[in-house]
């Protein structure tokens, strides 16, 4: 995978808020927070080509971002000063970047094609091979009847890249229907019941297979198997993607159903390892080839393009200046069009895992925001439901909107059109806003009394300045979704570099399933909790107490 020369990584000392670039911006910040967008719109035609960006058929608008060509000189040199671009080729020549535990993420590399390393195109063969025969009718289950359903059993990182990237990209030739289930209890038994358990695959996704939800779900899809006659043949119904291989097999996985995954890939960067096989089996293999394509064109953007014009790069700048810089403590990812649907979950997991943390590289408290709140959904719902909000509530939210130019399979070209209309007036409007002079003017032409207009004014008046980014595909295809999802780990990337934080691990996460394998043996004890804090021993006796 081509490079940028490594370049030195300087030692740090002073915090990230004392540096002169920090300084600069700050200053900067002060000097230009009080100009309207609408203004730097109407003072530079040019806005659009002077802050957009293309590449890998994917084009970002960051023009409707509060900035002025000085804030992107001074964003530019703040991401040199922290020596972004050695910290880049480190990450993409898998070097031990993850330093809490200290292992690669090298996620890339999964996706490098023949540069990949030997065990990542081999296991690719086996998933192809896999994934072909089930897709085929070749996979028989109990009594010789065709594997026609599969269920994926997986939380967090486990389950939501190959979601999305099934419900975006699933083939349309009514091949297999792959079924996702991460929540124990009744979401997997309504799954079940609608299943043949003799014309069923169980994939059981989990790095460690030490999940609670995902073993939980794995325990009880093995049951219905037995119960309904496969048991004899569980293993040609049961398949496992994990790093622990050893506890797969003694689930009753026969190894060579049991697909490979590393400790340098992440759980929130694993879509494109063999948990990808869910995906891979609802797309085709072709197709998932070409989503890694789509997402390894973007890894070589983000290798060789200059700063000034790297996607993840002038995203990740332009966030960071929002919540770091504007204290824009949220930011809501709306995808127009159907197929992106899981794009805000996954992303979630992704920024927020990665980003939510308190301390850099040498365990000090981080004086300024690292990761900010994200949350999101599909824009036509929300437009109905809390667009109000964004755009005249108290609180800024930037937003970062995504579309495609052409629609999708099953959308015909006038309401595509009309989904694109109002993704484009929604940036639109909340970049101008609506003046209460505008609003009297309007209400008065509607033939309004003047008095009533005036009262009326203020809460039709929409204070705009409400930035956003636009990311436009040329169209939903596996290729330009793996780019764009490579686009998002990498602007993640960027942001973790600028803070000298860890994108890697998630102790936040790591302790609270410790506290959760610790409390469940109080809820069988005959003894009331004692042993934890007041209120949630409260709360374990009360539901105790309350058992039938
Ligand atoms: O809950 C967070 C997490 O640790 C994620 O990072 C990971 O993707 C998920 O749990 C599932 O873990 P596993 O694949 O080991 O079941």
């Amino acid at each position: 995978m081509p490079a940028m020369p490594a370049g030195q990584i300087r030692k740090r000392t002073a915090a990230l808020t004392r540096t002169p670039a920090w300084r600069a911006l700050t200053a900067h910040h002060k000097a230009w927070r009080d100009r309207h967008l609408r203004e730097l719109f109407a003072a530079d035609p040019q806005r659009f080509e002077r802050f957009s960006a293309e590449a890998c058929g994917l084009l970002l608008d960051y023009s409707k971002c509060l900035v002025v060509p000085e804030t992107m000189d001074l964003l530019l040199a703040l991401a040199r000063e922290r020596d972004l671009e050695p910290r880049i080729a480190e990450l993409l020549a898998g070097k031990r970047v993850n330093f809490t535990e200290k292992r690669a993420a090298w996620h890339t590399a999964l996706r490098a094609g023949e540069a990949a390393p030997h065990e990542v195109r081999r296991t690719l063969e086996s998933m192809r091979a896999f994934a072909g025969a089930l897709r085929k009718g070749a996979l028989k289950g109990a009594g010789g009847r065709p594997i026609t359903g599969v269920i994926s059993l997986g939380i967090g990182g486990s389950a939501l890249g190959p979601a999305l990237a099934a419900n975006a990209c699933a083939a349309d030739d009514g091949g297999i229907r792959v079924h996702f289930v991460a929540t124990p209890g009744e979401p997997l038994a309504r799954t079940l019941a609608a299943l043949d358990p003799q014309a069923t695959l169980v994939i059981i996704q989990s790095k460690s297979f030490s999940t609670q939800e995902t073993l939980l779900n794995a325990r009880a899809a093995r049951a219905w198997l037995e119960a309904g006659g496969a048991a004899t043949e569980r293993g040609t119904h049961l398949a496992a993607v994990t790093a622990n291989p050893a506890a797969a097999r003694g689930f009753g996985v026969a190894p060579e159903r049991i697909f490979p995954m590393w400790d340098w890939v992440g759980g929130r960067y694993s879509l494109w390892s063999a948990v990808g096989l869910p995906a891979m089996i609802a797309m085709g293999a072709d197709r998932f080839d070409d989503l890694l394509a789509g997402a390894s064109s973007m890894d070589t953007h983000f290798a060789k393009a200059p700063l000034e014009r790297n996607l993840p790069v002038l995203s990740a700048l332009t966030g960071l200046w929002h919540s770091d810089f504007h204290a824009m403590d949220t930011r809501a990812v709306i995808p127009y069009g159907s197929g992106l649907e899981l794009l805000p979950a996954w992303l979630q997991q992704l920024e927020m895992e990665s980003l939510g943390k308190g301390v850099n590289r040498r365990g000090q408290p981080l004086r300024h925001d690292s990761g900010a709140v994200l949350w999101g959904g599909a824009g036509t719902e929300g437009q109905h439901a809390y667009f109000q909000m964004l755009h005249q509530g108290t609180r800024p939210v930037p937003v970062d909107f995504i579309a495609c130019r052409k629609p999708r399979a099953g959308t015909d070209d006038d309401t595509h059109t009309v989904m694109l209309a109002n993704c484009l007036a929604q940036s639109a409007l909340l970049m101008q806003g609506v003046t209460a002079a505008e609003t009297e003017q309007a209400l008065l032409r509607q033939g309004v009394p003047a008095r009533e207009a005036v009262r009326l004014a203020p809460h039709q008046a929409l204070p705009g300045n409400r930035p956003s980014s636009t990311l436009l595909l040329d169209a939903l295809t596996p290729h330009s979704l793996g780019a764009l999802l490579a686009l998002y780990e990498h602007r993640t990337f960027v942001q973790s570099a600028i803070w000298d934080i860890n994108a890697f691990d998630q102790w936040g996460v790591e302790h609270g399933k410790r506290l959760a394998d610790s409390l469940l043996p109080e809820f069988s004890s005959a003894a009331p909790a004692t042993a934890h804090d007041a209120s949630t021993n409260g709360l374990v006796n009360y539901v105790k107490t309350k058992k039938p």
